[in-house]
């Protein structure tokens, strides 16, 4: 199977997606966002149960998004057609007997564990079971910090970017990663769908990041360990821990003078130009310290700043050279596996 670097249907439909975060949808502004290409308006009704509807009036096409909630639904402020919660008509001024044909599309929606996901396939093949859990969000011994990025890439190469953990040497040697990390390779193991990557850097000095919130007196045995979640889910364990404490022999979060980590990035295709990138980072250490939280979310934003830069940079090269064809290396294979198993499912 050949595999282009921008795939023309790289997009998976049945799945869910990370569509905003909770508190971004509210019962007094519509929120407007684009996945998949799709418009969707996102609200809550006065019962305070998010919705999601195509941002499209079915009168005449105006945005549902430069509506008015009201308790049961949403107006379009254009000629006052008003929907409910299912995308049915619930009224057309001056006109009694309605419209019973003029619904907008419904998506399913979720909210668990801190996320809101959205459904873009057909609404009765919503499976939630395919959820994510994310127990970390209701355990007290982590304390989460979190975060967003808008993406002017492809979803695919923001995807590769976090399914090969080699570049953090590379792109990252001032922040989360540190030189000496790059001598070592990745484990792969292919899972139903999706993959698990294991790397492990032993005796190396911690990276700039946990080396300043660790405060390690010498080299330190470092891990980065996820699980990737067709489509474009991860789900990682990381940290560092002083040499020779035997770090690897032990469960994530019982290690020894560690900080430990657990992160949860969403990639979420806005359009073939743009990627929503949600991210929730949390940890074990310190975890009543409030100052902590924002120490740890400018370190991880100030990293995803350069895998930023980096891949929207490598994304109009794409764009303006697509005559050069890519060539795969060794640290190639988790994203391999993962676009050969979009690619059979699309
Ligand atoms: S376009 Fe929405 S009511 Fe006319
Ligand atoms: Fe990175």
């Amino acid at each position: 199977m050949s595999l282009a670097i921008l795939p023309d249907k790289f997009f998976l439909r049945d799945a869910w997606y990370m569509v905003a975060w909770p508190s971004e949808v509210t019962a007094q502004e519509p929120l407007a966002r684009t996945v998949l290409g799709d418009d969707l308006v996102l609200f809550r009704t006065a019962a305070g149960e998010a919705v999601a509807l195509e941002d499209r009036c079915a009168h005449r096409l105006a945005p549902l998004s430069k509506g008015r909630i009201e308790s049961d639904g949403i107006r379009c402020m254009y000629h006052g057609v008003k929907f409910g919660a299912v995308g049915q008509c619930l009224e057309i001024p001056a006109q009694p007997q309605g419209h019973p044909n003029m619904c907008v599309r419904r998506y399913p929606l979720v909210e668990k564990d801190g996320f809101l996901w959205v459904w873009m396939g057909i609404p009765e093949q919503a499976d939630t079971t395919k959820i994510i859990d994310a127990p970390w969000a209701h355990d007290p011994r982590w304390a989460p910090s979190q975060g967003y990025l808008h993406v002017h890439a492809h979803m695919s190469l923001v995807a590769d970017n976090l399914l090969d953990f080699g570049h953090l040497p590379f792109v990252h040697p001032n922040t989360v990663g540190s030189v000496q990390q790059a001598d070592f390779s990745t484990q792969v193991t292919p899972l139903t769908e999706g993959v698990q990557t294991d790397r492990w850097y032993i005796d190396v000095p911690a990276s700039r990041f946990h080396q300043s919130v660790g405060r390690f007196p010498g080299n330190v045995d470092a891990w980065h360990c996820f699980r990737w979640h067709l489509p474009a889910v991860m789900s990682l364990d990381s940290g560092s821990a002083p040499t020779g404490t035997g770090a690897r022999d032990k469960p994530h979060g019982s290690r020894e003078g560690a900080i430990e980590f657990h992160h949860i990035a969403a990639l979420t295709p806005q359009d073939e130009d743009h990627t929503h990138y949600f991210w929730i980072h949390w940890r074990n250490f310190e975890v009543d310290n409030p100052e902590m939280t924002d120490i740890v979310h400018r370190n991880i934003m100030a990293a995803f700043a350069e895998d930023q830069a980096m891949v929207e940079a490598q994304h109009r090269a794409v764009r303006r050279g697509a005559q050069t064809v890519p060539k795969a290396i060794m640290a190639d294979k988790a994203l391999t596996i993962i676009r050969q198993q979009v690619a059979k499912r699309v």
